[in-house]
């Protein structure tokens, strides 16, 4: 994995993220707009991360945000052609340190349950499952 380097997005990064999202198999997000992006960046500084490769390619992404209390990311995403090199891994630990300095004593996230890659993953990095229902509503139409 040498030559990829990890450091915070910008809103230069936009489309070049959604893309990647898009190759990884994200499911597309109403909040995946430049705008929203920018918002999240702008309230989790230090926290919204990109894996740039020696072209200056987006190869990965890993959004964390701190609530105060705990931490969470979302939107981990690895290219499919350097998954399983450790990069993943990777951002995730770096989401874990800058939250760790700042305070932050336990990261959650939330994975669906039909990715079981993904479930594995977070497994193998040392993350349980908690037995929560998960609800949510949307406040605006
Ligand atoms: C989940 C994801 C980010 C993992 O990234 P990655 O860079 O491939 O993961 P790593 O190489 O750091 O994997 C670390 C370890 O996790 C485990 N792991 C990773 N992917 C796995 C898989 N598909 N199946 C089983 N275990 C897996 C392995 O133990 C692996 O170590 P090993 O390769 O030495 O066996 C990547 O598969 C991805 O982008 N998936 C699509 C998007 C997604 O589902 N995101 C998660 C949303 S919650």
């Amino acid at each position: 994995m040498t030559g990829i380097h990890i450091r915070e997005f910008t809103l230069a990064d936009t489309d070049s993220v959604r893309s990647l999202w898009a190759a990884a198999g994200l499911k597309p997000s109403r909040s995946d707009t430049y705008e929203a992006m920018g918002k999240v960046a702008t309230r989790n500084p230090g926290l919204v991360l990109v894996a740039e490769d020696a072209e200056g390619r987006i190869v990965g992404t890993a959004t964390g945000a701190d609530d105060g209390r705990r931490g969470w990311v979302y939107r981990l995403a690895v290219h499919p052609a350097l998954r399983r090199t450790g990069l993943g891994q990777r951002l995730v630990g770096e989401v874990e340190d800058r939250l760790r300095a700042r305070g932050c004593e336990k990261l959650n996230l939330l994975v669906e349950r039909d990715n079981p890659d993904a479930i594995a993953f977070w497994q193998h990095l040392g993350y349980v499952e908690d037995d929560v229902v998960f609800l949510g509503k949307w406040l605006t139409p």
